[in-house]
């Protein structure tokens, strides 16, 4: 027992010694202390102290997946602090989202490289957008609160305004608990066909990314890989 004891207590202090030598550790701790003081001032959800770029374990995956489709925009609707959308690489980046307070926390610590609007304010994001031959819009890891009617309305809605030609959205796999709605990834295919579904790589959602087919109801799944 107390030899268990002790080794439980050295592989503690071996684990606590790696992530003190871990750049990415002390980042994720800076962050979460920024962003609870921060939340002092502007009340937003709690889930967005705990949940930064460095934890986030489907981050990586979409951004490779973005990378591939090289927009000339990127609109990350219900972008929170905007962990995600600010690691992407496009000429113009917006984050929408429907909370006020976590729209002015972003815009505070992002400075001018991404543009924060709250959802009330969706004329800028289309006169932003006015030249842009491309543009991709992403939903990540809040599609799953809504019904799929819900779903499929916000994102008609926002391809309509965004005159989006890409769109990348996660849905939740079978198995892991504590999510309302499962989501297929066939659900916005009256959007656009697939052309890739992806393991996200946190055992519990897939990356799914459509090309917009503005007009044409009579989309066909194509192209699709797990
Ligand atoms: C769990 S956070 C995810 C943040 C970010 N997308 C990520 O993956 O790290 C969900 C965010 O979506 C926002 N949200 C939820 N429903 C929304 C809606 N209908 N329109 C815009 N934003 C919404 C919430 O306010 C919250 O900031």
């Amino acid at each position: 027992m107390q030899n268990r004891r002790a080794s439980a207590r050295d592989s503690l202090s071996r684990y606590a010694f790696e992530n003190l030598t871990r750049r990415r550790w002390w980042r994720l701790l800076a962050k979460r202390s920024l962003y609870t003081v921060l939340r002092a001032a502007y009340p937003f959800d709690r889930w967005h102290c705990r949940v930064v770029r460095e934890n986030c374990r489907y981050f990586d995956r979409v951004r490779a997946l973005h990378g591939e489709l090289r927009p000339d925009a990127t609109v990350e609707v219900g972008s929170g602090l905007g962990e995600i959308v600010s690691g992407l690489e496009s000429p113009i980046l917006i984050g929408v989202d429907r909370d006020a307070a976590v729209i002015r926390a972003a815009r505070l610590l992002r400075g001018r490289r991404v543009t924060f609007l709250h959802m009330s304010e969706l004329e800028r994001m289309e006169s932003l957008l006015g030249q842009s031959a491309s543009a991709c819009l992403l939903f990540l890891n809040w599609f799953h609160v809504y019904r799929p009617e819900e779903v499929q309305r916000f994102a008609r809605e926002y391809v309509r305004r965004t005159n989006a030609t890409h769109v990348i959205f996660d849905v939740i796999n079978e198995g892991p608990g504590g999510y309302r709605f499962r989501h297929t990834p066939e659900m916005l295919l009256d959007i656009g066909p697939i052309i890739a579904v992806r393991d996200a790589g946190d055992g519990i959602r897939r990356l799914v990314a459509l090309r917009a087919n503005h007009g044409n109801q009579s989309a066909r799944l194509h192209d699709a890989n797990e």
